[in-house]
C-alpha cells in the first residue's frame, strides 16, 4: 500500500483552495493501493519557525506527528494557492521545520488561483524549494484557475476538463511514488 497524504496550504479566512485539495483527496480515494489523507495546515497552526525539528527538544505541538506522516510518505502532494506569484508564507514555514523527511521523496503539485493562470508562478518557486531539500517534484501538475467556481464546496469540479487533468496527474504521482518506492526496498535488501 502506498502512503501519499496531501499538504492542504492555504490557512486564509474563506480560503478557496481547500476545495481542490478535497477534489483531490476524493481522486486519489478512488487509486487502489493508496492511502491518503488531508494534512491540513490550518488544523496543525506551526508557530513561527525558530529552529528546525531535529534541533529542537521542544517541538511545537503536533509537530512530530506532521513529520512522521511526510516521513512514512512515499510521495506527497501539495494543494496550494498562489499568493503574490509566490507560495503562501504558511506553507513554507511548515516545510522548512523538516529536512531528511524529503530525501528522494516525489511531490505532486496542484496550485490554484482565483483568475486563470492557476497558479503556475508559484509552481516554478515552489519546484526550486522542493529542490533545494531534497524531494523530487513530479513533472505533471495540476494547475486550477478561477477557484471560486471551478470547484464546488464538496470538492465536485464543475468543468469535467479537470477530472483529466487530476487523473492523468495522480496517474504520474503514483508512477513516481511506486519507482521510488520499489528502490528503496530493493537497496533496504541489499
Ligand atoms: C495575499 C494574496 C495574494 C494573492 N496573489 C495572487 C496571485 O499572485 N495570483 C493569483 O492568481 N491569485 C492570487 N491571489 C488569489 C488567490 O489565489 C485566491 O485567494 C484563491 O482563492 C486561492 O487562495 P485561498 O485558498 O487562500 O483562497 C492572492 C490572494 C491573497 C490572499
Amino acid at each position: 500500500m502506498l502512503s501519499i497524504p496531501i499538504i492542504a496550504a492555504s490557512t486564509r479566512r474563506d480560503r478557496q483552495s481547500i476545495k481542490a485539495a478535497r477534489f483531490v483527496l476524493a481522486r486519489l480515494q478512488q487509486r487502489a493501493g493508496v492511502a491518503t489523507e488531508l494534512l491540513d495546515l490550518l488544523e496543525y497552526n506551526f508557530p513561527i519557525m525558530e529552529e528546525r525539528l531535529h534541533h529542537r527538544d521542544d517541538p511545537p505541538p503536533r509537530l512530530e506527528e506532521f513529520a512522521g506522516k511526510i516521513d512514512r510518505a512515499d510521495a506527497f502532494i501539495i494543494v496550494t494557492p498562489e499568493y503574490n506569484n509566490g507560495y503562501p508564507g504558511v506553507l513554507k514555514n511548515a516545510l522548512d521545520y523538516l529536512l531528511p523527511e524529503y530525501e528522494r521523496k516525489p511531490v505532486g503539485i496542484a496550485t490554484v488561483s482565483a483568475g486563470g493562470f492557476g497558479g503556475i508562478s508559484c509552481l516554478a518557486q515552489l519546484r526550486q524549494v522542493l529542490l533545494a531539500m531534497g524531494a523530487v517534484p513530479v513533472p505533471e501538475s495540476l494547475p486550477i484557475s478561477h477557484i471560486r467556481d471551478s470547484i464546488k464546496e464538496d470538492g465536485t469540479p464543475s468543468d469535467a476538463a479537470y477530472e483529466k487533468r487530476a487523473a492523468g496527474f495522480l496517474d504520474e504521482v503514483i508512477w513516481f511514488a511506486e519507482a521510488v518506492a520499489d528502490r528503496k526496498a530493493r537497496d533496504k535488501k541489499a
